[in-house]
């Protein structure tokens, strides 16, 4: 188990069933999903994981263009693998590819914060995360990457799973994260 940080209160179950499956020793990528509403700590729990395991986070902005996106994506990248500036993607194809390669050999946690974001100018993401973990595509059983998207609409983020969703059936993890309970809500305001 990976040891939740001392700033984090409350969510020791949310942080467990994360942790588990962040760690877990399946031998392939694994796509997770994960919603719930605006300022309950889904950006705060991402990146302590993705700190506590050497993980990678990003998080989308707002009303942003398709190649912005990716060149924002791909600076990140950069900085990750430590070559700043260095990675470019061209289309979404190879930005997913480039985050399959980013491990091959032990599990991380590869964060896609504010998903609906990327989607504004790219309604073809799920699909193309679809056709990129295929269940016998190479570079799925080499990745060890544990790719979580995530975003506050519960309805948009629960649809990518859904129905006739090209995602439907293709995650191994799912969580909408609870509204946090009054007694901790207080503390965190520093209310007595
Ligand atoms: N479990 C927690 N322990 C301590 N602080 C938290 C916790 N959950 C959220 N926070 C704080 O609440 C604020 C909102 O959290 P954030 O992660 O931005 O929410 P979200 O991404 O769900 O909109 C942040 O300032 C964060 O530091
Ligand atoms: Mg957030």
């Amino acid at each position: 188990m990976i040891d939740k940080p001392g700033d984090m209160f409350d969510r020791d179950w949310e942080w467990a069933q994360l942790s588990r499956w962040v760690s877990s020793t399946v031998e392939r990528a694994s796509l997770g999903v994960m919603s719930g509403r605006r300022r309950q700590g889904k950006t705060f729990m991402l990146q302590a994981i993705c700190e506590a395991t050497g993980g990678f986070y990003f998080g989308a902005t707002e009303n942003v263009p398709r190649q912005e996106a990716l060149r924002q994506l791909g600076n990140a990248v950069g900085d990750f693998l430590g070559s700043p500036g260095v990675t470019r993607f061209e289309n979404w194809q190879q930005a997913i590819d480039g985050l399959l390669s980013l491990s091959t050999d032990r599990p991380i946690p590869v964060v896609l914060d504010e998903f609906p974001y990327l989607t504004g100018d790219a309604k073809e993401l799920p699909s193309i995360i679809q056709h990129a973990l295929a269940p016998r595509r190479k570079l799925r059983l080499d990745s060890r990457i544990r790719l979580l998207l995530c975003g506050s609409s519960i309805s948009f983020m629960g649809g990518l799973l859904s129905g006739q969703a090209p995602l439907r059936g293709r995650a191994g993890f799912e969580m909408v994260l609870p509204v946090l309970q009054l007694p901790c809500r207080s503390r965190l305001l520093g209310i007595a």
